[in-house]
């Protein structure tokens, strides 16, 4: 593993008004050195987390709602063919420079935005060894306190507060917390899969066992492990000795089933917006929606989207046929 640490200057206040020494957890980690193969050719000089949705990088939206949850130490995991990210996250001196000759303030804002949302610091990965080795590759930055780990390919809506919400379940109980989501049976091999108690408390659950990835058959609930965690430093000394899992990974799901055993695992239900933005047609649907809710597009382009839709209706999808004519 090489290790490159580029620490940014700019400080953040506290977005939610609470004094830092209160918190008991400031640091997010961002795994993001996957190949994002699912998105071949995009994917092929540009990182995956750097796919536009609208306007912004999908990564971006990912260290917002950190930033908006009071994380405001986020250090992402990257590896080879990832300097876009890290670029993005700093300053831009000769395009500040260029838009502030224009007067662009709104541009501007744009640009510096990124930079502005916290500390952003970025290591490297080295080999894919998987999930649970990305979180393990954080455990010298993050030392001996609770951190939160969100997945790029995840992107949950803006308008949610389930990081909040996890944060909190974790200081109330302590441990480990996951974000779990309901899934029809036939997608739960796609995820890591949560067995679970109910804790006494509406939208929280006892983790007892957690399976990466199982069989339709054998899974044992339908409740999706989605790419939020708040985790417990305890996590760590289980990666190190957790042995390469399913597909030759070294699985996060598999440490945590080793913590869910002593049952310091709870579950946050969320039946909210989520997106995978690593799918194609999630991805398109997520570009859509988020478009749809901005102020500034959002009226305009609902408009066209609904004649759109009604041409397609009317003519039986010769739109499409029209259109790519
Ligand atoms: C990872 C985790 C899996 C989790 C999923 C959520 O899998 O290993 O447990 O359910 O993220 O998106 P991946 O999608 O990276 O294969």
């Amino acid at each position: 593993m090489s290790r490159m640490i580029v620490p940014h200057t700019t400080p953040t206040p506290d977005s939610d008004g609470a004094p830092r020494a209160t918190r008991t957890v400031r640091k997010a980690v961002v795994p993001a050195a996957g190949l994002g193969t699912r998105f071949l050719p995009a994917t092929k000089a540009t990182p995956k987390e750097m796919l536009p949705v609208v306007d912004k990088p999908a990564i971006q939206y990912v260290v917002e709602e950190a930033a908006a949850a009071g994380l405001d130490d986020v250090l992402m995991i990257t590896g080879r063919h990832k300097r876009a990210i890290e670029d993005h996250f700093d300053n831009a001196f000769e395009l500040e420079q260029a838009l502030t000759a224009k007067g662009d303030t709104v541009r501007l804002d744009a640009v510096r935005d990124p930079a502005r949302l916290g500390d952003i610091h970025h290591i490297r990965q080295g080999d894919p060894l998987g999930l649970g080795h990305a979180v393990l590759c954080a455990r010298h930055h993050v030392g001996d306190q609770p951190f939160a780990v969100l997945l790029g390919d995840d992107l949950i809506d803006p308008r949610e507060t389930l990081l909040s919400r996890m944060l909190e379940v974790r200081d109330q109980y302590g441990g480990s917390v996951v974000a779990l989501m309901e899934v029809p049976p036939e997608q739960i091999h796609l995820y890591g899969c949560a067995a679970v108690e109910p804790s006494g408390e509406d939208g929280v659950v006892r983790v007892t066992g957690l399976v990466e990835k199982p069989s339709r058959e054998n899974a044992p609930s339908r409740y999706a492990v989605i790419g939020r965690y708040v985790l417990d430093p305890a996590v760590f000394g289980v990666l190190e000795r957790t042995p390469p899992g399913r597909g030759g990974e070294i699985q996060l799901t598999d440490a945590l089933q080793e913590l869910a055993t002593g049952g310091t695992v709870h579950g946050v239900v969320f039946d909210g917006l989520r997106y995978d933005t690593g799918d194609r047609a999630d991805y398109l649907r997520t570009v859509v929606r988020l478009a749809c809710a901005r102020d500034d597009l959002g009226p305009e382009f609902v408009a066209w989207l609904k004649e759109f839709v009604a041409g397609l209706e009317e003519d039986g999808g010769q739109e499409r046929n029209r259109l790519a004519a």
